[in-house]
């Protein structure tokens, strides 16, 4: 059976996802619907596709009869774009994946409302691991019993220009020259001073000990080229360190080059009937 899928927000990631769709033949998967607000981006992506989708549309529009012509909606827009997409996705009993995953933790309420719904319509509710590695370690762990988990993001000093928190505590960017710690607390404070850290933050608090538990360090490091986040797991496992050293996507230099494939790693998963890893 063909999986037919739809798409929310034609940039960096939601450009290679479809480029995967449309070239993998062995993902079994249809693209039937595009969704962005800038149409000229909708239309780009159409260009390097074999075949155009059924469904595309721009701005927002009532979106229930487009909702019947998938089996799959993937969100990677925008966090504003999970509450618009995913739950008429979820309540037209659809099954979605969330990309914008920070999104979980900075909306109240909706994480609970995204499972509730999922629950009561049987739908799948699928979050990549995003730009880190480790989420596998960390859910195997809380199952015995996770002690502390945190997060260090490292990145060159002019990574942070523009940040209104590092300005507002006096730091001169151009005047690092060795490490220097920005902000330590928990992942909850993080997302609110550093948002470009949102997506990794959450995503390690759901699948760990949750927001205000996670502690997050943020260096500026004149040596580092990439942004570099390292996860540190203390529980009656033992101990799990991870380092990822992120090359940028190429067209969006925010963006890990490694989300946009633990999203199409994910329909990999989706597709095939055996599932490695946890
Ligand atoms: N999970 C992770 O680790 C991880 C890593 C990187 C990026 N992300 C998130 O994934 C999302 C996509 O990232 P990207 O690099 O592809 O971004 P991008 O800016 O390259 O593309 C996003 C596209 O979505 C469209 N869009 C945004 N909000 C929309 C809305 N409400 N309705 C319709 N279209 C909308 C924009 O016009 C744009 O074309 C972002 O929210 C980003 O924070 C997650």
């Amino acid at each position: 059976m063909v999986l037919r899928v739809g798409v929310v927000g034609c940039g960096a990631i939601g450009t290679e996802i479809c480029n995967a769709i449309d070239s993998k033949e062995e993902l079994g998967m249809e693209l039937k619907l595009l969704i962005d607000n800038h149409p000229e981006r909708i239309e780009a992506l159409v260009t390097k596709l074999s075949k155009r989708p059924a469904i595309t549309i721009s701005g927002s529009k009532d979106l229930t009869a487009s909702l019947d012509a998938v089996d799959l909606l993937i969100e990677c827009a925008s966090q504003e774009a999970v509450r618009e997409f995913v739950i008429p996705a979820l309540n037209a009993g659809k099954d979605v994946m969330i990309l914008s995953v920070g999104a979980l933790i900075c909306y109240e309420g909706l994480f609970d409302e995204i499972v509730r719904i999922a629950r009561r319509n049987s739908c799948r509710v699928y979050i990549p691991s995003g730009a880190i590695a480790g989420i596998d370690g960390l859910k195997s762990g809380a199952i015995g019993g996770i002690h502390t988990v945190e997060l260090t993001t490292r990145k060159p000093p002019q990574g942070f220009e523009g940040n209104k928190y590092v300005k507002e505590q006096g730091i001169v960017l151009s005047r690092i020259d060795k490490e220097q710690i920005l902000f330590v607390g928990s992942a909850r404070e993080a997302v609110k001073h550093f948002p470009e850290n949102v997506n990794v933050a959450a995503s390690l608090s759901i699948a760990g000990i949750g927001p205000e538990s996670t502690k997050v360090k943020i260096v500026a490091d004149p040596g580092a080229t990439e942004n570099v986040h390292e996860i540190e797991v203390i529980g009656e496992f033992g101990r799990m360190f991870v380092r990822v050293e992120n090359v940028p996507s190429p067209s969006n230099p925010r963006t890990s080059h490694l989300a946009a494939l633990s999203a199409i790693a994910t329909l990999k998963g989706i597709a095939y009937p055996l599932r490695i890893g946890t």
